[in-house]
């Protein structure tokens, strides 16, 4: 999986810096973008079919792919973050999950441009390259820097999601929104953050983020307590000492937003 990640991320960041320059044309880098994205997945399917030619695949641009070996399927994410690299934003992620019977088993986050790989497999620990990830020990939210994915353009709207912004900055000692959901999960792991939510993401934004976060320690639901992320897109991530805070507090704002 790693393998994998580091050859489709040298052409990605060859391609990072071609949209630095395109960022200053007029054609604008949209099509670009989306080719860099293509060629990413397709490295990415083909690394990993040479090393598991039976596993299957679900793949944010080419969908499910059916694989020999009904238990196994890699669950990939090649470019999360797009409107960062879109615009010349240097905070983007490579995602890969490994389902197993129907359950996520392995995942690895690759921040290609700060060389860091984030990667788990379910029982053996979390690490960031070679050393051992943790979650935060902050137990008060208002210690906790909290991250979150707003909804934007085209999505369903989400009435209470301002309220619940509101209540969650005024509770705590910041929120921030950087842009891929993959690596809020993974930077929820090392620690960097407390905690993290968000509505109706897809299965390839989490998918390696759940192993990820769950082997460093911390605790991930649906933002009501629920446990059908992979399903819904929505997402509750923490440290675990702040989960149940963080939860309530969001369950007061979502009831005060409708
Ligand atoms: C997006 C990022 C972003 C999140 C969006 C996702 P993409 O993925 O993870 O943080 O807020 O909901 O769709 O489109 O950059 O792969
Ligand atoms: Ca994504
Ligand atoms: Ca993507």
């Amino acid at each position: 999986m790693a393998n994998a990640a580091y050859k489709a991320a040298r052409g990605l960041c060859r391609d990072f810096g071609e949209v630095e320059q395109l960022q200053v044309s007029r054609k604008g880098p949209a099509d670009f973008v989306s080719s860099a994205d293509h060629k990413a997945e397709r490295t990415l399917v083909e690394e990993l079919t040479r090393a598991r030619p039976k596993f299957g695949f679900l793949v944010e641009e080419g969908g499910e792919i059916k694989g020999e070996d009904s238990s196994n399927r890699w669950i990939i994410d090649p470019l999360d973050g797009t409107t960062n690299f879109l615009h010349g934003i240097p905070h983007f992620a490579i995602s890969i999950g490994l389902e197993r019977d129907g359950r996520m088993f392995a995942g690895v986050i690759y921040d290609p441009l700060r060389d860091e790989l984030f990667w788990a497999e379910t029982g053996g620990g979390a690490f960031i390259n070679a050393q051992r990830l943790r979650v935060s020990a902050r137990a008060r939210l208002g210690d906790a820097l909290i991250a979150t994915g707003m909804p934007f353009k085209g999505r369903a709207s989400h009435p209470e999601y301002p309220v619940m912004l509101d209540s969650v900055w005024a509770a705590t000692s910041g929120v921030r929104r950087f842009g891929s959901a993959a690596l809020d999960l993974a930077y929820v792991a090392a620690g960097r953050y407390d905690g993290f939510w968000e509505f109706a993401l897809s299965p390839w934004d989490i998918a390696a983020g759940l192993v990820v976060l769950r082997e460093a320690g911390g605790i991930v639901s649906e933002v009501d307590g629920g446990d059908r992320m992979m399903e819904s897109g929505d997402i509750l991530a923490s440290n675990g000492h702040l989960h149940e805070y963080l939860r309530e507090l969001l369950a007061q704002a979502a009831a005060a937003g409708r």
